[in-house]
C-alpha cells in the first residue's frame, strides 16, 4: 500500500500522502461554534494528507442536525480560526465542508422555527434525532428564485469566511441527499423552471454555486463532493450516469482543486467520471461486494488502477488519529464506537489511542 504514501499536488497544496480524512458529522458544536475540543480532534488527525471537516452550514437554514457548526457569522468564523491554527501547527492541511441540508432540516433547529427549504416541497420521510426523541421532517418550502440566488450568495459568503478563518479551501457538499443533491436528483427536484426538468437544468444550482464560490476564493481552493447512485436520505436518481457525466463535464472547465466521489458500488460509473474529470479525483472507495466502511486496501487498489488520485476514509480516521502509521504497520486499528459518533464530550472524540 506504498502508493497511499506518495505526495500529491491538489490546487496549490502539496499533500504528503494520499490519505484524506472524509467529512463526518460529530454534533459537538454547541450554538454552531467549534471549540477547543474540536481543535484537538482535528489536530490529532493532522497526519492526513488532507482533512475535510464535518459538514458546516453556510446559513441558518442550512443546518440539518443538532449542534453542527456554522460559518455564517463573525463569531463562528473566529471560532474556526482556533481549529485551522491547531491543524497547521501540527503540519496538516484542512478544508471545510460547506453543507446545506435543504429538506433534511427541521424547524426545531432554527431560532424562528422556520420550515426548511428545498428545490420542491417533497418531504424526506426521514427524522431529526433530538434529545426529546425523533421528529419527522416536515414538507419543506419550495425555494423561490430569490431563495436560490440568496443561497448561492450564502455559499460564497461562507467560502470567504472559510478563508478568513484560515482554511486551505472549501468542499461543497453535493452528495448524500442534501440541498445540492436535492437539485440534482429527479425525485426531489420537481421544478418546472430553469432549475428543474432535464439534466442541464438540474445541474444548474450546483454549477452556479461552484461559479459563485470560485469567484469568491479562486478555483484552486474549491472541491465538490458527489455520491452518484446513492439512495441515502431517500434520494432516487433515474439516470446517475447521464446526470453525473453532465455535471462533471460542466464543472471540468473551472479548474477546481478536486472532485470527491463517494462510490455506491458502481465502479464503472467511477471510471466514467475519472475519464471526464481533468483534475484531482478523491475517491471514497466502495467497489461492488465490499460491505461496510471503505478500507485502505480498496483505496490502494483504486490508486493502482488509476481510478483515483487520493482516498478518503471516514470511520478509520474517526477511531485512529494516527491512521497513516497504522496502515504502514498493517494495523491493528481501533474500532469506531457508534454510540459516541454524534454529540457528547471528549469520549469517542479525542480519546482514541495512538499505537
Ligand atoms: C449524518 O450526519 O448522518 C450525515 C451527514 C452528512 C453526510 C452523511 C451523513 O454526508
Amino acid at each position: 500500500m506504498e502508493n497511499l504514501f506518495e505526495q500529491l499536488t491538489v490546487g496549490k497544496l502539496t499533500l504528503p500522502n494520499r490519505l484524506v480524512m472524509a467529512p463526518m458529522t460529530r454534533s459537538r458544536a454547541s450554538g454552531g461554534l467549534v471549540n477547543a475540543l474540536t481543535a484537538e480532534y482535528y489536530a490529532q488527525r493532522a497526519g492526513a494528507g488532507l482533512i475535510i471537516t464535518e459538514g458546516t452550514q453556510p446559513s441558518v437554514l442550512g443546518q440539518g442536525y443538532t449542534d453542527t457548526p456554522g460559518l455564517h457569522s463573525a463569531e463562528q468564523t473566529e471560532a474556526w480560526r482556533r481549529v485551522t491554527d491547531a491543524v497547521h501547527a501540527a503540519g496538516g492541511k484542512i478544508v471545510v465542508q460547506l453543507m446545506h441540508s435543504g429538506r433534511i432540516g427541521h424547524p426545531a433547529l432554527y431560532p424562528d422555527g422556520a420550515l426548511p427549504v428545498a428545490p420542491s416541497p417533497v418531504a424526506s420521510g426521514m427524522q431529526l434525532y433530538t434529545l426529546d426523541g425523533m421528529l419527522d421532517h416536515p414538507t419543506p418550502r419550495g425555494m423561490t428564485l430569490d431563495d436560490i440566488a440568496q443561497t448561492v450568495r450564502d455559499f460564497a459568503d461562507a467560502a470567504r469566511n472559510a478563508i478568513e478563518a484560515g482554511f486551505d479551501g472549501v468542499e461543497l457538499h453535493g452528495a448524500n441527499g442534501y440541498l445540492i443533491h436535492q437539485f440534482l436528483a429527479d425525485n426531489t427536484n420537481l421544478r418546472t423552471d430553469g432549475y428543474g426538468g432535464p439534466v442541464e437544468n438540474r445541474i444548474r444550482f450546483a454549477v452556479e454555486t461552484v461559479q459563485a464560490v470560485v469567484d469568491a476564493i479562486g478555483p484552486e481552493r474549491v472541491g465538490i463532493r458527489v455520491s452518484p447512485g446513492s439512495t441515502y436520505n431517500n434520494i432516487s436518481e433515474s439516470d446517475p450516469e447521464t446526470l453525473y457525466t453532465a455535471l462533471v463535464r460542466a464543472l471540468a472547465p473551472y479548474g477546481l482543486a478536486y472532485l470527491h466521489v463517494m462510490e455506491a458500488s458502481d465502479r464503472h460509473l467511477t471510471e466514467r467520471l475519472r475519464a471526464e474529470w481533468p483534475g484531482t479525483l478523491i475517491l471514497n472507495p466502495h467497489p461492488a461486494g465490499h460491505e461496510g466502511p471503505a478500507t485502505p486496501e480498496a483505496g490502494a487498489a483504486a490508486l493502482r488502477d488509476g481510478v483515483a488520485d487520493a482516498i478518503s476514509l471516514a470511520q478509520l480516521w474517526l477511531a485512529n488519529p494516527d491512521l497513516p502509521e497504522r496502515i504502514k504497520a498493517d494495523g491493528p486499528y481501533n474500532t469506531a464506537d457508534p454510540s459516541t459518533f454524534y454529540g457528547g464530550d471528549h469520549r469517542g472524540y479525542t480519546d482514541y489511542p495512538t499505537l
